[in-house]
């Protein structure tokens, strides 16, 4: 039987604290808050259940020591639990609006050619979905509508492999319009709805760590779309997570980010596309 956490688990001391955050920060971006530091508590003091260990410091050692590849599957857990991965489709209805626009331009100004979007810090796959399903709208009114892929990233395991399924609650599904859900949805026995197969097959997820994007071979981008994830991070690195983003679009494509995620901020080649309740950037020019 595993053993209870120690009584002296309730008093995480300010070094101790320093030293979760620091590696937190490292190695995912996050800055963990004060405010958060209960909730990091609590989430430790279940894996310490779970892996039979006593102290914060036990787990801390046990994630730092040895092969870190040994120890890709518990820093996951913990990663996963300390995420925020809050979502919903259709998120932020006047980006989307903005997708539909740049996916009627891409259509009526190219005969030929695919469409290619990717969502960053997808979570659970509502984001790339609701972007697929625009762009099989718009595709299909062209005739075109295996032309287009999207790619959905994301640090946690757990919420890609629920992407993958693509299954969701009846009540995750409320700013889905009708005429979505029957054409993009099946009914499961358990009443839960699933993406269908040729929405999915236009769809693909990947874990990785935006702090990685350096040697991620993606590249020639639409649409990078990527909301409520950069907030977690310190002004500096959202800039540099950015500034890397967007060397991934293509010339003519754009990158969506979350109102007030970035502010005082211009790159060379970046324009700033002008659209109430938006924050997008158009690459104008060829990277350097
Ligand atoms: C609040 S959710 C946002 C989901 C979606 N973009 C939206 O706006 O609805 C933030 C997501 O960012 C992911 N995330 C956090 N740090 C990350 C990192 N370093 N690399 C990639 N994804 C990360 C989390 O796992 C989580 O799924």
């Amino acid at each position: 039987m595993s053993k209870p956490p120690a009584a002296s688990l309730a008093n995480m001391d300010v070094e101790q604290f320093e030293l979760w955050k620091n590696m937190l920060e490292q190695r995912t971006g996050m800055a963990l808050t004060e405010a958060r530091k209960p909730y990091l508590e609590l989430c430790i003091a279940q894996r310490l259940k779970a892996l039979s260990l006593e102290q914060y410091m036990d787990y801390y050692h046990y994630l730092v020591s040895g092969n870190l590849a040994e120890k890709a599957m518990e820093w996951s857990v913990l990663v996963d639990r300390l995420t925020v991965q809050e979502t919903s489709f259709f998120r932020h209805p006047s980006s989307f609006e903005l997708v539909n626009r740049e996916l009627e331009a891409f259509y009526r100004a190219n005969s030929k050619g695919y469409w290619n979007a990717w969502s960053v810090g997808c979570s659970t796959g509502e984001e790339p979905y609701s972007i697929a399903m625009l762009a099989h709208q718009v595709a299909q009114r062209y005739g075109r509508e295996k032309q287009f892929g999207v790619m959905g990233t994301d640090i946690s395991l757990f919420t890609i492999a629920a992407a993958r399924e693509g299954k969701y609650r009846v009540t995750r599904l409320n700013n889905v319009s009708p005429e979505h859900q029957a054409q993009f949805f099946n009914k499961l026995s358990d009443g839960q709805l699933q993406v269908n197969e040729a929405l999915r097959e236009r769809v693909c997820f990947a874990r990785l760590n935006v702090l990685e994007l350096k040697k991620t071979p993606i590249n020639n981008m639409n649409l990078i779309y990527c909301q409520n994830m950069l907030i977690y991070f310190r002004r500096w690195r959202r800039h540099e997570i950015v500034r890397r983003l967007s060397e991934r679009l293509a010339v003519g494509g754009v990158l969506v980010l979350g109102l007030g995620e970035l502010t005082e901020w211009r790159l060379p080649g970046l324009k700033r596309i002008e659209m109430a309740d938006t924050l997008a950037f158009r690459r104008v020019a060829e990277n350097n």
